[in-house]
């Protein structure tokens, strides 16, 4: 599991805007949802709202124009690539895309803190995914730039927690309050990892429903026992979800497998369908980070608690800010 600390270096000397020094995420990496605090989170999620305001009134405006992004992707990505590519165009910027490590020098043997190295010399932020707990701590040890974990394997994926976050406030107003549970692949999902740690800022109950091999970690669950934050492991979902305000669907992570065999008996476990909603509030929501690949049939998709399409686009909002942010415009 993920060991690394929160960011301990301020890029900002390297960077040329004086005039931003005061704003609290300049410079930063941001590595682990674990450097948030609530506060923060107010910020973030203040900007982000300020971003949708600005695309719905006009599309694309020039706030980081001229600043360049390097999106470096070690694994495969649909929404998290795209959502950062056009995050940074609707601002203004552009994009270097590493989304096929097989064909840059990485294949040539290249390791991550050179090609790292490299790409700081031609862009001013970097995005990366990479299979290993821990690369993007491990990168920005090297980087004098800003790095985004866009996920680390196992570990985390904060962005994908904060869209979580920010796309609860949007749609429920609240997070005091909500009795919240993460259905599926606890143990390999990382974006369960960082969205059950942001959670425990507030005052939440967290319901864990998984197969017995797919459990959330034991260390995630103490950090929250720490915190106070009443939390209950089921393996169907039957007994919780009348009570569920926010039902949090993963996908089996296929990928994250060393046996096959066991990722056949726990594939299907569990499977959203119009006909289980019936049993949940009319006031509740459905998320899904997505891909999905069966967990949620897509006779849900036309019921107004299903957020997960609409999560999508909270995410663009959520990476504006956050590159608005480290680059010192917000
Ligand atoms: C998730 C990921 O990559 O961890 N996808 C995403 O970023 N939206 C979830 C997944 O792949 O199941």
């Amino acid at each position: 599991m993920s060991t690394y600390l929160p960011p301990t270096r301020n890029h900002s000397p390297y960077l040329p805007f004086g005039d931003q020094r005061g704003a609290p995420f300049y410079g930063k990496d941001i590595l682990s949802v674990k450097q948030f605090s609530k506060s923060d989170l107010d910020y973030i999620f203040g900007v982000a709202h300020e971003m949708s305001e600005m695309v719905s009134r006009v599309g694309t405006f020039d706030l980081l124009k001229g600043k360049i992004l390097a999106n470096l992707f070690y694994e495969p990505s649909t929404r998290t690539s795209s959502s950062f590519t056009s995050a940074m165009e609707r601002l203004g910027g552009s994009v270097i895309p590493i989304n096929e490590v097989r064909y840059s020098s990485v294949s040539k043997g290249e390791s991550l803190a050179d090609t790292v190295r490299t790409l700081e010399c031609y862009a001013d932020v970097i995005v990366l995914r990479h299979p290993e707990v821990g690369a993007s701590a491990q990168a920005a040890r090297y980087a004098r730039k800003p790095i985004i974990n866009a996920g680390d394997g196992v570990g985390e994926h904060p962005t994908q927690a904060l869209l979580d976050l920010f796309t609860i406030v949007e749609e429920l107003n609240q997070v005091d309050g909500l009795t919240v549970t993460l259905l599926g692949d606890l143990k390999y999902g990382r974006t369960v990892h960082s969205l059950a740690r942001l959670l425990s800022l507030y005052n939440v109950r967290i319901n864990y429903i998984s197969p017995d091999i797919l459990r959330m970690p034991a260390e995630i669950v103490a950090e929250l026992d720490e915190k106070g934050i009443p939390q209950a492991a089921y393996n169907t979902l039957d007994e919780v979800l009348p009570e569920t305000d926010v039902l949090y669907v993963t996908r089996v992570q296929k990928e994250r497998f060393e046996d096959l065999n066991e990722y056949e008996q726990v594939r299907g476990a569990y499977v959203i369908s119009a006909e289980t909603l019936l049993a949940a509030r009319e006031r509740m929501i459905v998320m899904h980070p997505l891909p999905r690949v069966g967990e949620i049939s897509m006779d849900v998709d036309e019921d107004p608690r299903a957020a997960y399409f609409r999560q999508m686009e909270y995410g663009l909002y959520v990476r504006m800010a956050l590159l608005a942010m480290v680059l010192g415009k917000a």
